[in-house]
Protein backbone atom coordinates (compact mmCIF):
# COMPACT_ATOMS: atom_id res chain seq x y z
CA UNK A 1 0.00 0.00 0.00
CA UNK A 2 1.05 3.23 -0.55
CA UNK A 3 0.27 6.92 -0.95
CA UNK A 4 1.37 9.87 -3.09
CA UNK A 5 0.83 13.19 -1.34
CA UNK A 6 2.04 17.20 -1.73
CA UNK A 7 2.68 19.12 1.64
CA UNK A 8 2.48 22.89 0.94
CA UNK A 9 4.74 25.75 2.21
CA UNK A 10 3.22 27.75 5.11
CA UNK A 11 3.99 31.28 6.05
CA UNK A 12 3.34 31.24 10.29
CA UNK A 13 3.33 34.31 12.78
CA UNK A 14 1.17 36.03 10.01
CA UNK A 15 3.01 38.99 11.39
CA UNK A 16 1.42 39.97 14.79
CA UNK A 17 0.33 36.19 15.76
CA UNK A 18 3.47 34.77 17.14
CA UNK A 19 3.03 30.63 17.35
CA UNK A 20 -0.47 31.01 16.80
CA UNK A 21 -1.48 31.87 13.21
CA UNK A 22 -0.18 30.40 10.06
CA UNK A 23 -1.59 30.03 6.63
CA UNK A 24 -1.09 27.40 3.55
CA UNK A 25 0.38 28.74 0.40
CA UNK A 26 -0.12 26.69 -2.94
CA UNK A 27 3.81 27.06 -3.71
CA UNK A 28 6.30 25.82 -3.23
CA UNK A 29 5.26 22.12 -1.84
CA UNK A 30 7.10 19.26 -1.18
CA UNK A 31 6.06 15.81 -2.93
CA UNK A 32 6.55 13.02 -0.47
CA UNK A 33 5.57 9.21 -1.45
CA UNK A 34 4.66 7.02 2.05
CA UNK A 35 4.65 3.07 1.66
CA UNK A 36 2.94 0.67 4.47
CA UNK A 37 5.81 -2.00 5.11
CA UNK A 38 5.23 -5.44 6.34
CA UNK A 39 7.99 -5.43 8.40
CA UNK A 40 8.92 -2.65 10.95
CA UNK A 41 11.73 -0.47 10.10
CA UNK A 42 11.20 3.01 9.23
CA UNK A 43 13.56 4.22 6.30
CA UNK A 44 13.65 7.75 4.86
CA UNK A 45 14.85 8.41 1.46
CA UNK A 46 15.25 12.09 0.07
CA UNK A 47 15.48 12.22 -3.93
CA UNK A 48 16.60 16.09 -3.25
CA UNK A 49 19.72 17.25 -2.55
CA UNK A 50 19.87 19.59 0.83
CA UNK A 51 21.59 17.18 2.88
CA UNK A 52 19.07 16.16 5.27
CA UNK A 53 19.74 13.70 7.65
CA UNK A 54 17.90 10.18 6.46
CA UNK A 55 18.39 8.25 10.08
CA UNK A 56 14.57 7.89 11.03
CA UNK A 57 15.16 9.29 14.40
CA UNK A 58 17.31 12.41 13.18
CA UNK A 59 14.67 12.79 10.25
CA UNK A 60 11.58 14.93 10.81
CA UNK A 61 9.46 12.85 8.92
CA UNK A 62 11.14 9.90 10.57
CA UNK A 63 10.71 10.95 14.44
CA UNK A 64 6.94 11.61 13.13
CA UNK A 65 6.52 7.96 11.72
CA UNK A 66 8.38 6.31 14.91
CA UNK A 67 5.95 8.31 17.23
CA UNK A 68 2.91 6.63 15.30
CA UNK A 69 4.40 3.25 15.43
CA UNK A 70 4.92 3.18 19.24
CA UNK A 71 1.93 4.72 20.08
CA UNK A 72 0.16 2.34 18.10
CA UNK A 73 2.05 -1.05 19.00
CA UNK A 74 2.49 -1.54 15.22
CA UNK A 75 4.50 -4.44 13.81
CA UNK A 76 4.00 -2.60 10.58
CA UNK A 77 7.34 -0.09 9.15
CA UNK A 78 6.82 2.66 7.08
CA UNK A 79 8.95 3.61 3.81
CA UNK A 80 8.87 7.67 3.18
CA UNK A 81 10.73 9.11 -0.19
CA UNK A 82 10.86 12.59 -0.18
CA UNK A 83 11.40 15.06 -2.89
CA UNK A 84 11.91 18.50 -0.92
CA UNK A 85 11.04 21.74 -2.87
CA UNK A 86 11.04 24.04 0.44
CA UNK A 87 14.18 24.78 1.27
CA UNK A 88 14.76 23.76 4.69
CA UNK A 89 16.03 26.88 6.73
CA UNK A 90 13.90 29.20 4.48
CA UNK A 91 11.12 30.38 7.27
CA UNK A 92 8.42 28.96 4.70
CA UNK A 93 7.62 26.05 7.10
CA UNK A 94 9.94 23.03 4.89
CA UNK A 95 10.28 21.18 8.69
CA UNK A 96 6.75 21.47 9.22
CA UNK A 97 6.00 20.01 5.55
CA UNK A 98 7.88 16.77 5.76
CA UNK A 99 6.12 16.57 9.57
CA UNK A 100 2.75 16.80 8.88
CA UNK A 101 3.48 15.03 5.76
CA UNK A 102 4.47 12.06 7.00
CA UNK A 103 1.52 12.30 9.69
CA UNK A 104 -1.10 12.80 7.16
CA UNK A 105 0.49 9.89 4.64
CA UNK A 106 0.39 7.46 7.66
CA UNK A 107 -2.78 8.26 8.22
CA UNK A 108 -4.13 7.39 4.93
CA UNK A 109 -2.29 4.19 5.49
CA UNK A 110 -3.92 3.17 8.06
CA UNK A 111 -7.52 3.66 7.29
CA UNK A 112 -7.60 8.06 8.57
CA UNK A 113 -7.85 6.60 12.22
CA UNK A 114 -6.74 9.94 13.97
CA UNK A 115 -8.69 13.65 13.70
CA UNK A 116 -6.48 16.63 12.38
CA UNK A 117 -5.89 17.76 15.60
CA UNK A 118 -4.47 13.93 16.57
CA UNK A 119 -2.10 14.40 13.18
CA UNK A 120 -0.86 17.84 14.34
CA UNK A 121 -0.02 16.71 18.04
CA UNK A 122 2.65 13.65 15.93
CA UNK A 123 3.53 16.10 13.75
CA UNK A 124 4.71 18.56 16.41
CA UNK A 125 7.59 15.77 17.20
CA UNK A 126 8.94 16.73 13.66
CA UNK A 127 8.67 20.53 14.91
CA UNK A 128 10.35 19.76 17.85
CA UNK A 129 13.45 17.97 16.63
CA UNK A 130 13.74 20.76 14.00
CA UNK A 131 13.50 23.77 16.43
CA UNK A 132 13.54 22.76 19.91
CA UNK A 133 10.05 23.79 20.24
CA UNK A 134 6.50 22.34 19.63
CA UNK A 135 5.00 25.40 17.75
CA UNK A 136 2.24 24.39 15.70
CA UNK A 137 1.78 27.36 13.76
CA UNK A 138 3.32 25.66 10.56
CA UNK A 139 2.16 22.48 10.69
CA UNK A 140 -1.83 23.04 11.62
CA UNK A 141 -2.17 25.47 7.95
CA UNK A 142 -0.33 22.71 6.47
CA UNK A 143 -2.83 19.90 7.48
CA UNK A 144 -5.87 21.74 7.81
CA UNK A 145 -5.17 24.03 4.56
CA UNK A 146 -5.80 27.65 4.33
CA UNK A 147 -5.44 30.02 7.18
CA UNK A 148 -5.30 28.58 11.09
CA UNK A 149 -5.31 29.90 14.62
CA UNK A 150 -3.89 27.93 17.18
CA UNK A 151 -6.29 28.09 19.80
CA UNK A 152 -4.13 26.07 22.61
CA UNK A 153 -1.27 23.45 21.46
CA UNK A 154 -1.02 21.33 25.14
CA UNK A 155 -4.36 20.09 24.32
CA UNK A 156 -3.83 20.99 20.19
CA UNK A 157 -7.08 22.72 19.49
CA UNK A 158 -6.78 24.28 16.06
CA UNK A 159 -9.76 26.70 15.03
CA UNK A 160 -9.49 26.83 11.14
CA UNK A 161 -10.27 30.35 9.43
CA UNK A 162 -11.43 31.53 6.46
CA UNK A 163 -8.97 31.45 3.49
CA UNK A 164 -9.17 35.43 1.64
CA UNK A 165 -8.37 35.77 -1.90
CA UNK A 166 -5.25 37.19 -1.88
CA UNK A 167 -1.87 36.97 -3.51
CA UNK A 168 1.30 36.11 -1.41
CA UNK A 169 5.26 37.29 -2.48
CA UNK A 170 7.47 35.48 -0.78
CA UNK A 171 11.23 36.39 -1.42
CA UNK A 172 13.77 33.97 0.29
CA UNK A 173 17.69 36.09 0.74
CA UNK A 174 19.98 33.24 1.28
CA UNK A 175 20.94 34.23 4.53
CA UNK A 176 21.19 31.89 7.38
CA UNK A 177 18.54 32.68 10.59
CA UNK A 178 18.11 29.12 12.39
CA UNK A 179 14.88 29.03 13.92
CA UNK A 180 16.85 28.38 17.46
CA UNK A 181 18.32 31.27 17.08
CA UNK A 182 15.74 33.56 16.21
CA UNK A 183 13.90 32.54 19.28
CA UNK A 184 16.70 32.93 21.43
CA UNK A 185 17.19 36.46 20.83
CA UNK A 186 13.52 37.22 21.51
CA UNK A 187 13.12 39.14 25.47
CA UNK A 188 11.53 37.09 27.83
CA UNK A 189 9.04 39.60 29.32
CA UNK A 190 7.28 42.55 27.60
CA UNK A 191 5.44 45.54 28.19
CA UNK A 192 1.71 45.53 28.94
CA UNK A 193 1.28 48.33 26.67
CA UNK A 194 2.62 46.51 23.86
CA UNK A 195 0.79 43.36 24.57
CA UNK A 196 -1.84 45.43 24.83
CA UNK A 197 -0.98 46.74 21.07
CA UNK A 198 -0.14 43.36 19.83
CA UNK A 199 -3.41 41.65 20.73
CA UNK A 200 -5.38 44.65 19.06
CA UNK A 201 -3.57 44.08 15.87
CA UNK A 202 -4.28 39.69 16.34
CA UNK A 203 -7.98 40.15 17.13
CA UNK A 204 -8.18 42.72 14.20
CA UNK A 205 -6.55 40.30 12.29
CA UNK A 206 -8.61 37.54 12.83
CA UNK A 207 -11.67 39.70 12.59
CA UNK A 208 -10.53 41.26 9.06
CA UNK A 209 -10.21 37.77 7.91
CA UNK A 210 -13.62 36.58 8.83
CA UNK A 211 -15.06 39.35 7.66
CA UNK A 212 -12.97 39.34 4.46
CA UNK A 213 -11.99 43.20 5.26
CA UNK A 214 -9.17 43.93 3.36
CA UNK A 215 -8.71 47.02 4.82
CA UNK A 216 -8.51 45.68 8.35
CA UNK A 217 -6.29 43.25 7.61
CA UNK A 218 -3.77 45.63 6.33
CA UNK A 219 -4.27 47.63 9.09
CA UNK A 220 -3.89 44.43 11.61
CA UNK A 221 -0.29 43.28 9.94
CA UNK A 222 1.79 45.26 12.23
CA UNK A 223 4.07 43.42 15.39
CA UNK A 224 5.15 45.55 17.80
CA UNK A 225 7.02 42.61 20.10
CA UNK A 226 9.16 40.28 18.11
CA UNK A 227 9.56 41.43 14.28
CA UNK A 228 12.00 44.67 15.58
CA UNK A 229 14.45 42.58 17.10
CA UNK A 230 14.34 39.60 14.13
CA UNK A 231 14.25 42.02 11.53
CA UNK A 232 17.74 42.88 12.54
CA UNK A 233 18.85 39.78 11.44
CA UNK A 234 17.28 39.92 7.82
CA UNK A 235 19.43 42.09 5.27
CA UNK A 236 17.35 44.80 3.82
CA UNK A 237 13.58 43.88 5.60
CA UNK A 238 12.58 47.67 6.03
CA UNK A 239 13.32 48.92 2.55
CA UNK A 240 11.44 45.54 0.92
CA UNK A 241 8.48 46.67 3.63
CA UNK A 242 8.69 50.43 2.79
CA UNK A 243 9.09 49.53 -0.72
CA UNK A 244 6.30 46.61 -1.09
CA UNK A 245 3.76 48.60 0.82
CA UNK A 246 4.43 51.77 -1.87
CA UNK A 247 3.68 49.33 -4.12
CA UNK A 248 0.40 48.44 -2.65
CA UNK A 249 0.61 45.45 -0.76
CA UNK A 250 -1.37 45.36 2.17
CA UNK A 251 0.87 44.42 4.54
CA UNK A 252 3.57 41.59 5.44
CA UNK A 253 6.69 41.10 7.38
CA UNK A 254 8.46 38.02 8.45
CA UNK A 255 7.84 34.75 6.70
CA UNK A 256 8.16 32.53 10.05
CA UNK A 257 11.63 33.09 11.66
CA UNK A 258 12.67 34.64 8.78
CA UNK A 259 14.97 34.98 6.58
CA UNK A 260 12.06 34.93 4.11
CA UNK A 261 10.00 38.33 3.96
CA UNK A 262 5.82 38.11 2.75
CA UNK A 263 3.59 40.58 1.32
CA UNK A 264 -0.18 40.07 1.07
CA UNK A 265 -1.65 41.67 -1.79
CA UNK A 266 -4.81 42.14 -3.32
CA UNK A 267 -4.44 42.31 -7.11
CA UNK A 268 -2.16 39.76 -8.75
CA UNK A 269 -0.70 42.85 -10.57
CA UNK A 270 0.42 43.96 -7.23
CA UNK A 271 2.45 41.13 -6.40
CA UNK A 272 4.28 40.46 -9.53
CA UNK A 273 5.19 44.07 -9.13
CA UNK A 274 6.96 43.54 -5.60
CA UNK A 275 8.35 40.16 -6.95
CA UNK A 276 10.71 42.94 -9.03
CA UNK A 277 11.58 45.22 -6.45
CA UNK A 278 12.22 41.98 -4.12
CA UNK A 279 14.70 40.16 -6.54
CA UNK A 280 16.27 43.94 -7.80
CA UNK A 281 16.83 44.95 -3.99
CA UNK A 282 18.88 41.87 -3.50
CA UNK A 283 20.58 41.54 -6.75
CA UNK A 284 21.82 45.40 -5.68
CA UNK A 285 23.45 43.73 -2.80
CA UNK A 286 25.10 40.31 -4.30
CA UNK A 287 22.38 38.01 -2.27
CA UNK A 288 20.77 35.13 -4.14
CA UNK A 289 17.05 35.33 -3.66
CA UNK A 290 14.17 33.07 -4.66
CA UNK A 291 10.76 34.61 -4.67
CA UNK A 292 7.35 33.01 -5.05
CA UNK A 293 4.25 34.69 -6.00
CA UNK A 294 1.20 32.47 -4.82
CA UNK A 295 -2.19 32.22 -3.33
CA UNK A 296 -3.87 31.20 0.28
CA UNK A 297 -4.66 27.39 -0.30
N1 LIG B 1 6.37 30.59 15.21
C1 LIG B 1 7.69 30.10 14.92
C2 LIG B 1 8.69 31.21 15.19
C3 LIG B 1 7.74 29.68 13.50
O1 LIG B 1 8.43 32.32 14.75
O2 LIG B 1 9.71 30.95 15.82
C4 LIG B 1 9.07 29.11 13.11
O3 LIG B 1 8.97 28.58 11.83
Amino acid sequence: KKVKLQAPATVANLVCGFDILGMAIHEPYDEMEIRLLETPEIIIRHLDDFGLPEEPSKNVAGVVLLKIQEHLHLKNGFEAIINKKIKPGSGLGSSAASAAGAAVGANALLGNIFSREELVYFAMFGEELASGVKHADNIAPCIFGGITLVKSSHPVDIIPLNAPDLFVTAVHPQVEVKTSDARQILKKNILLKDAIEQWGNIAGLVAGIQKNDVGLIGRSLNDVIVEPIRSILIPKFNEIKEKSLKLGALGGGISGSGPSIFMLSEKEETSQKIEEMMKSVYDEIVIESFVYVSKIN
